[in-house]
């Protein structure tokens, strides 16, 4: 390599032009990423939002003028980090995800209902089931999130956990008044008043009823309900111990140990992949 060559400034041509007023109007800017003035590489990062964010919006409408878009020179897709989000580690850890993906209020509400489990003395199954029961709704989806987030932890966890996971979701929405669980308050008005869940959510929750581990599931109900308090900081650290007992962290990082769900971590440590 000549002197000259490796002197030479990265690539910088970065044109000017605008956004198209469509992609402006719509909101879609926050989906380009323009380079930081000193990266090192220069070019554009278009970030297509996965199709279950914008369909039945009015950004759906827009894939292709975001296509268009990646057409301009010094322009590519999003692949791999995202300036915008923290690194992380090569072989991430649980505690990665919760201190460098989750976002602040799902992060807070799990570690408070943890705490709460805790507090009430409850066995370590059920404080590591409140620790992840929303883990979906924290980094990758919150439509069928209890669904998601056990598949998440499956391989790592005890199979009670996983189950009282899933079934959460659908408990969540009938009392129990025998352990003195009623309707959430929460989904009066997130849902309104005359909402009603699904048949095959009332399906679920009757064969959960049913089930030996029903309790460990209705626990995490019960301890969702009254943890949620955004100014009360709870410390992962608390838990390292639960989780270190109850969690199988595999050695080559969540994400990266072949399992059938490692690419649901990978999707939340690089959430904006093209592909
Ligand atoms: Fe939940
Ligand atoms: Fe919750």
């Amino acid at each position: 390599m000549s002197e000259s060559t490796e002197m030479r400034a990265p690539a910088s041509r970065v044109l000017p032009h605008e956004l198209p007023a469509s992609l402006r109007d719509a909101g879609l800017t926050n989906w380009i990423r323009e380079p930081l003035d000193d990266a090192v590489d220069r070019r554009r990062r278009i970030i297509m939002p996965p199709a279950a964010a914008v369909m039945g919006t009015p950004a759906s409408a827009y894939q292709g003028a975001l296509l268009a878009e990646s057409r301009h020179p010094d322009t590519v897709f999003m692949m791999g980090d995202n300036p915008a989000l923290p690194t992380m580690p090569p072989r991430p850890t649980l505690k990665d995800f919760f201190d460098l993906r989750f976002s602040k209020i799902a992060r807070t509400h799990l570690l408070q209902s943890a705490r709460v489990a805790r507090e009430n003395g409850l066995d370590e199954k059920v404080i590591m089931a409140c620790l992840l029961h929303d883990i979906a709704i924290a980094g990758l989806l919150s439509a069928n999130h209890g669904y998601w987030g056990a598949q998440m932890v499956t391989p790592y966890v005890d199979e009670e956990v996983a189950w009282s996971i899933e079934k959460h979701e659908a408990l969540r929405y009938f009392p129990d008044e025998s352990v003195g669980y009623t309707y959430p308050e929460a989904y009066i008005s997130y849902f309104g008043p005359d909402y009603n869940p699904p048949e095959y959510i009332r399906r679920e929750a009757e064969a959960a009823r049913r089930h030996r581990w029903y309790m460990t599931s209705r626990l995490v109900t019960i301890n969702d309900i009254y943890s949620f308090d955004p100014s009360v900081v709870v410390d992962y650290g608390e838990f390292e111990d639960v989780v270190g007992r109850n969690f199988r962290q595999p050695e080559e990082g969540l994400g990266f140990d072949g399992s059938p769900v490692a690419h649901m971590w990978r999707t939340m440590i690089w959430p904006n992949n093209f592909l």
